[in-house]
């Protein structure tokens, strides 16, 4: 029987690195955040899920967590084309935001993102990422906190998905192209 699995080609991040991972950024967003108030940590849906719930449990202070679902992929192409599908449930102004992603490639998003937080007032805005793939940039953006770099390779796995699939994965790998292919 063929598993999710058996679509992996390499294994690119393992669980143990991820926890490693988490624990690094959650002290140093404990650190840094140690005198500001009430800052909230704001998922971009889906491909957040398991790494801020992962992550939250290693930020030792009073935050609240909010989501946005911001969508710009298809397939493995990023469509430039940033949608709203959900919007955040709080008002931003005058606070500190925390946004949680999955990852960063075309910069697109979080560009997106970011100018829409800073229209609507917020006090400070950064980016912590599990993954960052620089050599996919469009748009120059930097996120201050990086879980790892990649090379620019399509992966899925640990809330990364192929066509809204392998999510569930533990751990980040590289789809065979023989998936995407065909
Ligand atoms: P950006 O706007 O191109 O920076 O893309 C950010 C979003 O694209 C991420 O939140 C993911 O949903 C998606 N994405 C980018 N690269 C990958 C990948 O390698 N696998 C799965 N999704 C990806």
């Amino acid at each position: 029987m063929c598993t999710m699995h058996d679509l992996i080609k390499e294994v690119l991040v393992t669980e143990v690195q991820i926890n490693d991972i988490c624990v690094r950024l959650g002290k140093q967003l404990t650190e840094d955040y140690k005198n500001t108030p009430r800052p909230i940590v704001l998922g971009l849906l889906k491909g957040c899920v398991p790494f801020m719930s992962d992550l939250m449990k290693h930020i030792d202070l009073e935050c609240e967590i909010e989501f946005m679902d911001v969508k710009s992929y298809d397939g493995t192409q990023s469509s430039g084309d940033i949608k709203i599908r959900m919007d955040i449930n709080t008002s931003v102004k005058d606070r500190h935001i925390i946004i949680c992603e999955d990852i960063v490639d075309t910069g697109k998003t979080l560009d997106t993102v970011v100018k829409l937080l800073k229209h609507r007032g917020a006090a400070s805005i950064e980016v912590v990422t599990l993954l960052d793939k620089p050599e996919g940039r469009v748009i120059p953006f930097t996120p201050k906190y990086i879980g790892i770099t990649i090379p620019k390779v399509f992966v899925v796995g640990y809330g990364l998905d192929y066509n809204e699939l392998l999510r569930n994965i533990p751990y980040v790998g590289v789809l065979k192209e023989s998936v995407y292919m065909k």
